[in-house]
């Protein structure tokens, strides 16, 4: 049977799918999850295999271009990235008219989209080679637009990075740089960064990268498409998570570290609190990303030589949960955001840059998703909708209201 019979068919009968939870938007070939399982593949490569084996850019062009770079690939992609890592002066004037207690997504989401009006050859990209000029283009500023938003929130002098550098050091030599004395770098927290970094680099159809995709389907550019993933990361129920878990674990220990009462209140239907970092749409035994990412913190934090009294009331509410029924009747468990703040903490990251941290991650995949979809040439997306409003009325000026 043809669409156009089916439609007729069916005559414009439309599916209700609450927060799309059975609903597929598109066919895509780069990232494969299976929630009963805990699976995660990148390109058919298995999350743990990557995170141990991979470094961040590689996996960032494996998710953009469907297989692992050779060297000389990977090479290329670097410097052309390293080659267009220089982000316009006029972005600093921006940056500085932001106030000092402006949060960092918020920031970081309009020099995403500012970047489209110095670099206007981004927008109208059909061909891969234009394409493929915006990806290395964003993949090369935004990691500055990063570090700058650390740094003025962090009330430091703007840094720049080094062409001779990988990726993530260059990331991390942005960032942290003297004056930060006290910062311990050294290859555990290097390493670490790397796996976050991997970790969080796709995860299918989830909220922002939707979001990228119908943005990017009405054929927006690459950076407008991006911006808007960046503003649907930020909530607290996506990518925002990682701050309000944080924010929950001190909250704890302020309290007393009492996890039985925030537990409780977690259950409790009349208090909108949730444990935060818990739960997940699509895992529904165990998010894998989590395990990696518990393992980090335990080496991280040994090898820093830090005793951070919250991973221990962290470890303490997933122990509890693991054995209550609310928790295990509703499949709950920890997912990325659980313990990944207690590593950016660890390393003198800012709380208000957890999420964005999450961002440089899910770059890659972003730009995958965006460019598989413009690829496909995929139709622009438009959900329908059930009306539940009033039938028709007649108008009544507003004298007789
Ligand atoms: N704490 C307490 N109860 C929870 C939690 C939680 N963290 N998460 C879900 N529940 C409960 C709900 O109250 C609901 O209970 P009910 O069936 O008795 O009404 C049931 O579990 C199902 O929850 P839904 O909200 O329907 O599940 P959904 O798939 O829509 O939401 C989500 C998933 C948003 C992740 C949710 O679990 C949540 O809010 N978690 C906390 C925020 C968080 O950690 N988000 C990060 C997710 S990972 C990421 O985006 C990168």
């Amino acid at each position: 049977i043809d669409i156009k019979s089916l439609r007729a068919a069916t005559n414009g009968l439309i599916t209700l799918d609450s927060g799309y939870k059975n609903t597929g938007s598109c066919e895509s070939a780069i990232t494969f999850l299976d929630g009963e399982k805990g699976i995660l593949r990148y390109r058919g490569y298995s999350i743990e295999e990557l995170a141990e084996k991979a470094d961040f850019l590689e996996v960032a062009y494996l998710l953009i271009f469907g297989e692992l770079p050779t060297s000389d690939q990977l090479n290329k992609f670097h410097t052309d990235i390293m080659n267009n890592s220089m982000v316009d002066e006029d972005v600093h004037k921006i940056l500085d008219a932001f106030p000092k207690n402006a949060h960092p997504m918020g920031v970081l989401t309009s020099l995403t989209s500012g970047l489209i009006a110095f670099n206007p050859s981004s927008v109208n990209v059909d061909s891969e080679e234009e394409m493929y000029r915006a990806i290395v283009k964003i993949l090369g500023q935004f990691p500055v637009l990063v570090a700058w938003v650390m740094r003025k929130k962090k009330g430091l002098p703007l840094n720049y990075g080094s062409k001779k550098l990988g990726y993530v050091d260059n990331m991390m030599k942005m960032m942290f740089e003297v004056p930060i004395e006290e910062y311990k770098m050294n290859h555990i927290v290097r390493d670490a960064l790397d796996k976050l970094l991997i970790l969080h680099a796709d995860h299918e159809q989830n909220c922002s990268t939707s979001t990228v995709r119908i943005v990017g389907s009405s054929h927006a550019g690459l950076f407008a498409s991006l911006s808007a993933g960046i503003s649907a990361l930020w909530g607290p129920l996506h990518g925002g998570a990682n701050q309000a878990v944080l924010e929950m674990l001190e909250a704890i220990k302020a309290d007393g570290g009492d996890t039985k009462k925030y537990m409780a209140k977690a259950k409790d239907k009349s208090d909108p609190f949730r444990l935060m970092g818990f739960g997940h749409r699509v895992y529904k035994n165990f998010d894998p990303r989590a395990r990696i990412i518990k393992v980090a913190a335990d080496e991280v934090l040994n090898d820093l030589g830090i005793k951070d009294p919250i991973l221990d009331i962290a470890k303490g509410l997933e122990k509890e949960a693991l054995e209550d029924q609310y928790f295990v009747d509703r499949k709950l468990y920890p997912n990325v955001d659980f313990y990944s703040g207690i590593i950016y903490r660890a390393m003198g990251i800012p709380v208000e840059m957890f999420t964005v941290m999450f961002a440089l991650g899910r770059l890659p995949g972003w730009i995958a998703q965006w460019r598989e979809m413009r690829l496909r040439k995929e139709p622009i997306g438009r959900p329908r909708q059930l009306y539940i409003g009033e039938t028709e009325r007649k108008f009544k000026a507003i004298s007789d209201r």
